[in-house]
């Protein structure tokens, strides 16, 4: 009998990708091996993200889809995971609509695959295993990653922030740090295998550590990775305003193997509506924050998160946001119009002082105009330097092109010549363009390193 075939389906942040790994893994050592796609899986799994209601309803989307597909093999075996899981108004929506859903199961038993799978074979119904709270932290759990030189390391699980807009605390619980032992012989482990390129994770990676004992904190953590044998660059997601602390700011600026890419969300330029959103600073702390970290990191790529249309932002709240922006100057900005996520305090606000729709998205165009322009701006100063890119592979819209990217996560794109393979290579390169969203290059010498010996099948996260 051939191995049974499985199949990943992810939304939502890099934690969810690094749990996909990790659920891939699992399977793996029960024998199951990758599916190209859902068609040719005996089971596949759906790794959901709750942020927003639009992620939501592509996941909602996706698993009904899925029915038709068991409909034609009825040993497909579907489950639900991930942070929608968490939420009780889901699983009711699954018991109501998908009946062809096998298993659910949530962020905190993910560790658990193995059993979890054994349960629902066995129950011939759909079995709901959802914790409400984590366990211990898991160390050496298996984990099958994507194939290239760049790696996720999780440091820091779950948030405690309880930002009044958000169902991350929620769904992924409280904070809970791994040992600083345990993730740096996670990333020798993963210099050994060839990957040279890390990003710590965490929904707020700058608080890593307080809850340790004794206490151990981000700014050693990144220095002790980038010093490890074989890794070439350090990167972090995501900080939070709060916690971001001189020590670490010195820290990145000391080390060059550290990247200067810094995504600090910012969510609103208004201190009343920061001051609702639970954000724990205001608008005046932020900017001084970024003047000190522009004084230690003159370099320093800066990218942020805005909402808006929270409950209640008026014309001058989001005046007060665009002069933010203005004055900031970030390279990007994510900006996302307000999504009322249930259990969540600023839910109940858009009941009472929603703002409407067509002004919410009025808004959003004006802020997509005005940080677009900056974006192009901000790129068109790099046009001329002298970089390093990690070549991720050929540009999904244009086989004619490499896409890469450099320490600072600035998106490079390289004319291909097909005789040359430089996918997964560190290549110096001469910036020679810019637009609103990357930069373009030219290849200007050897790669710097070894090609990684040729992997097994590339795990399919879709
Ligand atoms: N931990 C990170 C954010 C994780 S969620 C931080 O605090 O910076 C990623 C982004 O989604 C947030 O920064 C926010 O801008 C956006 N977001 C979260 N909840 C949202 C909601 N209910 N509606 C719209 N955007 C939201
Ligand atoms: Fe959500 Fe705020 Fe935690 Fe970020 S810090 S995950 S926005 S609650
Ligand atoms: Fe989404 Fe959960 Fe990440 S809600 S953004 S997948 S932590």
């Amino acid at each position: 009998m051939s191995a049974p075939r499985y199949f990943i389906r992810t939304y939502g942040c890099q934690m969810n990708e690094r749990d996909s790994e990790i659920l891939a893994g699992q399977l793996e050592q029960l024998g199951y091996r990758p599916a190209k796609d859902e068609t040719a899986a005996d089971l596949v799994v759906v790794n959901t993200c709750a942020v927003r209601h639009s992620a939501e309803s592509h996941a909602f989307g996706y698993i009904g889809g899925l029915k038709e597909l068991k409909d034609q093999r009825r040993g497909l075996r579907i489950a639900v995971a991930g942070c929608m899981a968490q939420e009780p108004e889901t699983v009711a929506w699954l018991r109501r609509h998908a009946p062809h859903v096998d298993l659910v199961f949530g962020t905190h038993n993910l560790h658990r695959l193995p059993e979890l799978l054994e349960r629902a074979e066995a129950a011939g119904e759909m079995v709901v295993d959802v914790w409400d709270s984590a366990g211990e932290v898991q160390e050496h759990l298996p984990s099958r990653r994507r194939a290239g030189r760049r790696a996720f390391v999780n440091v820091i699980y779950g948030c405690d922030k309880f930002c009044t807009f958000c169902i991350v605390p929620y769904t992924r619980g409280r904070e809970r740090s791994r040992r600083p032992e345990a993730v740096l012989e996670e990333v020798r482990a993963l210099a050994a295998e060839g990957f040279s390129d890390v990003t710590l994770l965490g929904q707020n990676v700058n608080s890593y550590g307080h809850d340790l004992d004794p206490a151990a904190d981000l700014a050693d953590l990144l220095t002790a990775a980038a010093a490890v044998p074989g890794i070439r660059w350090v990167r972090y997601l995501t900080s939070h305003p709060k916690d971001f602390s001189s020590r670490l700011i010195a820290a990145i600026a000391g080390d060059p193997r550290i990247t200067r890419h810094l995504h600090l969300p910012v969510q609103s330029g208004s201190t009343p509506v920061l001051k609702r959103m639970n954000r724990k600073y205001t608008a005046e702390q932020y900017r001084d924050l970024v003047a000190r970290i522009r004084a230690a990191i003159p370099d320093v790529v800066l990218t942020t998160d805005i909402i808006v249309g929270f409950p209640g932002e008026t014309e001058a709240d989001f005046a007060a946001t665009l002069d933010l922006v203005r004055d900031l100057r970030f390279d990007a900005a994510f900006t996302f119009l307000y999504s009322a996520r249930a259990g969540t305090p600023a839910a109940r606000w858009e009941a009472r002082e929603p703002v409407p729709n067509p002004v919410k998205k009025a808004r959003l165009n004006r802020l997509m105009e005005l940080q677009y322009a900056i974006s192009l701006e901000a790129n068109q100063a790099w046009v001329g330097r002298q970089e390093v890119v990690l070549v991720e592979g050929v540009s999904r819209k244009n086989p004619g092109v490499w896409s890469a990217r450099t320490r600072d996560n600035k998106v490079v794109l390289l004319d291909r010549d097909p005789g040359v393979e430089l996918a997964d290579r560190f290549v110096p390169v001469r910036i020679t363009g810019a637009r609103t969203f990357y930069l373009t290059g030219e290849v200007a010498g050897a790669p710097l390193d070894d090609p990684l010996p040729p992997r097994d099948v590339a795990l399919p996260l879709a």
